[in-house]
């Protein structure tokens, strides 16, 4: 049973789409070891708690400094003891000492097909608004694991989605968490669940 910790910052729409994917059998052996989320306020710790899955927050507004915020993070996230780390629309920069700790063990979620907008400062809705601007027919999402860089890491699973005429930035986040979001996040945790994706 493959141990997963997720963490998250905002909405939750992500965490949600993977504990539903549990439920309902399309991730197979695995289970959510904890929730951890830099924001106190995310909606995401209400909808694992509302699972009764463990959720708890670690605020870079708790310590003096980021050096022991990112130990903080490190600490509270190996007490969960997970196989996997799951970045769920996690807004924080990962300590490079959890990197370290984690290799091949960190996935993330990235609303761009990659290496298109992305890297530093493409994030939420930013990253849409960069792909309406730009003009492109075609955008989606990416899982990849993640390394010391910005969505630099080793690309495991991409899905294109259509840019629709009059799209603005939020019906553009909304078709792309609907249509590749929440299928590939999911079935890249099953993948790695099963034996079906090499860490490395
Ligand atoms: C989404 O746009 C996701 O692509 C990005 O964070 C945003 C919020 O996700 N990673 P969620 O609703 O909190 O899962």
């Amino acid at each position: 049973m493959l141990k997963v910790a997720v963490l998250v910052s905002g909405g939750g729409t992500n965490l949600q789409a993977i504990m539903d994917a549990i439920d309902n059998k399309t991730i197979r052996n695995a289970e959510i070891a904890g929730v951890i989320s830099n924001n106190a306020g995310a909606y995401a710790l209400e909808r694992a708690r509302a699972k009764g899955i463990e959720a708890r927050c670690v605020s870079p507004k708790q310590y003096d400094n980021r050096e022991l915020f990112n130990k903080a993070l490190l600490e509270e996230t190996q007490k969960l003891n997970p196989d996997l780390i799951v970045l769920a629309g996690f807004l924080v920069a990962i300590p490079p000492a959890m990197v370290e700790a984690f290799p091949y063990r960190i996935i993330n979620i990235h609303p761009s097909l990659i290496p298109s907008f992305c890297g530093k400062g493409f994030y939420g809705l930013k990253v849409h608004e960069a792909a309406l601007a730009r003009g492109v027919k075609v955008t989606g999402a990416t899982v990849h694991f993640v390394d010391e860089g910005t969505d630099t890491g080793k690309i495991i699973l991409q899905k294109p989605v259509m840019v629709e005429e009059g799209d603005t930035p939020e019906i553009l986040q909304r078709r792309v968490m609907e249509q590749a979001e929440w299928i590939i996040l999911p079935k890249a945790i099953d993948m790695i669940a099963n034996g079906e994706l090499k860490l490395g």
